[in-house]
């Protein structure tokens, strides 16, 4: 199919990247060499989704519950973030992606806090934008929202009545980001493990087979194919 053949993308994408461990072991491989396969991967498919034309990625990097895995591992992980970082500080210009993150990123090291920091900053003028969810869960993006409001409560400056869906949606990370369309978890796992509560209550799932180091651009034209095929109605008829 040529670029103009291609039918259009949703405005936001949402990916779960999972399968690096498995990905890992088929190779008698230690798990970190599945993360770093991964974050090859991740770079292949947000350079497709700028080519594309989706105006939002939001990609599931580190979760809450990530932290119960080795210190090895976790380390490994919040390496290549560091790496992945650095690397698009350098080609910030080139790439023209815009960087968000989701998640509590009080808990990463000072080093990685402030690249994060970094990396908002400088590309807050960019066109495309990519959400990294960095030791991020959906319940504790939830929990986060309704102790911000009820200080917003306690301070006078809004009226517990008042709250609306709107509303709450600010309080999010994703404050002022579409809610995605589209959400794909490769791997052959089919759970939503904490990602986007809130914000996929209207989401098509596309759940796949395949690793995620493994994931190509077919595989996103695969997954957006069968987000078209899907008939949308948001609870209408
Ligand atoms: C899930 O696979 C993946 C993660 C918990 C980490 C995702 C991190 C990356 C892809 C690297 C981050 C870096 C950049 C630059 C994006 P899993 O380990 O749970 O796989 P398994 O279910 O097969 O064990």
């Amino acid at each position: 199919m040529t670029q103009e053949e291609k039918i259009s993308p949703p405005r936001h994408i949402a990916i779960i990247m999972d399968g690096n461990g498995r990905w890992a072991k088929n190779r008698g491989l230690p798990r970190t060499a599945g993360h770093a396969a991964g974050a090859e991967a991740f770079r292949k498919i947000a350079n497709y989704c700028r080519e594309l034309g989706v105006e939002y990625l939001t990609v599931y990097a580190f979760s809450t519950e990530n932290w119960k895995r080795s210190q090895e591992e976790v380390s490994g992980i919040m390496r290549l973030l560091g790496l992945y970082l650095k690397e698009a500080l350098r080609d910030m210009r080139k790439n023209r992606v815009r960087f968000c993150f989701f998640g509590d990123l009080t808990k990463l090291s000072p080093k990685l806090q402030k690249l994060c920091l970094q990396a908002q900053e400088e590309s807050a003028d960019y066109d495309v934008q990519v959400n990294f969810c960095l030791n991020y869960g959906g319940r504790q993006e939830l929990v986060q929202a309704a102790q911000r409001f009820a200080a917003d409560v306690q301070q006078g400056l809004v009226q517990p009545q008042e709250l609306t869906e709107d509303m709450l949606s600010s309080y999010l990370y994703s404050k002022d980001v579409p809610d995605p369309e589209l959400i794909i978890r490769p791997s052959g796992e089919k759970r939503t493990s904490n990602f986007l509560l809130w914000q996929s209550a209207y989401s098509e799932y596309v759940f796949m087979n395949v690793l995620w180091p493994d994931f190509s651009p077919e595989h996103l034209d695969e997954a957006i194919e069968e987000y078209h095929r899907r008939n949308r109605r948001f609870g209408g008829v």
